[in-house]
């Protein structure tokens, strides 16, 4: 056995804030021990250091297969890496689309290569048009435990229903499915290309009510209360979708929600530059939007920090705001960005990227709890100081579509632990 002690560091997780060592078996990849006064063989100086579970992602485009111009899993896993990430999940707007146990079992083995846990969701419906059921037990019996036919919302309300029994009625190993939505009433938003507002008039830019939002989140809470199942809130953006879940979880509904780094700390007052770096969906929304998605996420209304990193080619997102491509990076930045703008103790502000995102994903076998021994050592070790500027060349995604270019930001992952290997070491990826 060869060990590492992450020696004196703020131990921040389920269990406290503390400052412990913790000692890594880095053959097996397991946590030997948490403690004070702990010795290994090899020390990491974690002095004025946070020592993390490691972030679990629900939302990352992976791009593979199909994309690999603009991102592959081995890439987009670097860029989770010097984010934090020790899990996320790759959404499955493929090309093929994620629908078939084939595509899954393509997407799991080069996972298997990454520098992060990949657990593959796929497709609600077939080619994600919404028609016909995907192989949901197949795809069951393959691992997948998250649908969703994301950068398409389910516009058939019987459809959904059937998604919904159907999903809910599957043997699951004591991990139930997920049928995570993303919120988009297309018949109101087509040919919007930003949030329809003061600021698509001034700009001439066709909008996106946040109305086409909040119908589908509405829809599906009584999808939820209607069949009992689990029904998981992609990137909600307007303050009509918090409010609904708030009550709706008051009203003891299993649903969940996330929020976006980009929903929390811009505004549509950013696609002034036309420049489509700003083009997303759901789009930027107002101030008062923004507001109460962070509100939404410090009183616990959403659950989870996801960050939707969906890499575009630089020639893509060169082109017009009408034509190009919705989609931001979004995992070198989220840390960051969520520590700049949340006001929330450190404590639960990491819980919305560990543990409480890796029970949504079913991933708590492996991401997100506490640092005990037994565990697997997936490990984010935080600079909370450490000042740095965002450049999208210098990232390790192929694209380089950051919203946040230029910018200053504080707080950073200095080290990540994946199984025990040293994925990121002093903010550099070593493979
Ligand atoms: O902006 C977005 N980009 N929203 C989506 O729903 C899909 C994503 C993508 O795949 O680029």
């Amino acid at each position: 056995m060869s060990t590492l002690v992450l020696k004196d560091g703020r131990v921040v997780d389920g269990n406290g804030d503390r400052i412990a060592d913790v000692v890594i078996d880095t053959d097996s990849g397991l946590i030997v021990e948490v403690g004070k006064g702990l010795g290994a063989d090899e020390e990491l100086d974690c002095e004025g250091l946070v020592v993390s579970p490691g972030f679990v992602d629900l939302h990352v485009h992976l791009r593979e297969p199909g994309m690999e111009a603009a991102e592959t899993i081995l890439t987009g896993s670097r860029a989770a890496a010097r984010g934090g990430f020790t899990g996320v999940v790759a959404m499955p707007n493929t090309t093929p689309s994620t629908d078939s146990v084939a595509v899954v079992e393509q997407v799991m083995a080069a996972g298997r290569k990454a520098l992060c846990e990949v657990s593959p969701s796929a497709a609600i419906s077939v080619g994600r048009k919404g028609e016909q059921l995907s192989p949901m037990g197949e795809l069951v019996h393959a691992g997948v435990r998250i649908f969703t036919d994301d950068g398409n919302g389910v516009q058939d309300a019987k459809f959904m229903r059937s998604a919904l029994e159907y999903a809910g009625g599957l043997p699951d190993d004591g991990r139930p499915v997920v049928l995570a939505q993303h919120c988009e009433v297309e018949a109101l938003s087509k040919g919007g290309v930003m949030n329809e507002g003061e600021w698509s008039a001034k700009l001439g830019l066709g909008g996106q009510p946040a109305e086409a939002e909040d119908l589908m989140v509405m829809r599906d809470i009584a999808l939820s209360r209607l069949t009992g199942v689990h029904v998981h809130f992609q990137h909600v953006s307007t303050a009509g979708a918090v409010a609904m879940v708030r009550a709706a979880k008051a009203g003891g509904l299993p649903v969940t929600a996330e929020a976006t780094p980009h929903h929390f700390s811009l505004t549509d007052a950013a696609c002034a530059s036309f420049d489509p770096v700003f083009k997303v969906h759901p789009p930027l929304r107002t101030d008062a939007d923004r507001a109460a998605v962070k509100a939404g996420l410090e009183d616990g209304t959403i659950d989870a920090i996801a960050t939707d990193h969906a890499p575009h080619t630089d020639e893509s997102k060169e082109r017009s705001f009408d034509e190009a491509p919705p989609g931001m990076l979004g995992l070198e930045t989220a840390f960051a960005v969520a520590l700049e703008e949340l006001d929330l103790p450190l404590a639960d502000l990491l819980a919305l990227l560990t543990n409480r995102p890796a029970a949504i994903a079913r991933m708590t076998d492996t991401q997100g709890a506490a640092l005990a021994a037994g565990r697997p050592a997936n490990i984010a070790v935080l600079d909370l100081e450490h000042q740095w500027e965002v450049s999208g060349a210098a990232m390790s995604s192929i694209a380089s579509n950051t919203p946040f270019e230029g910018r200053s930001l504080r707080g950073r992952a200095r080290h990540t632990f994946y199984k025990g290997e040293h994925v990121l070491a002093n903010f550099e990826v070593t493979r």
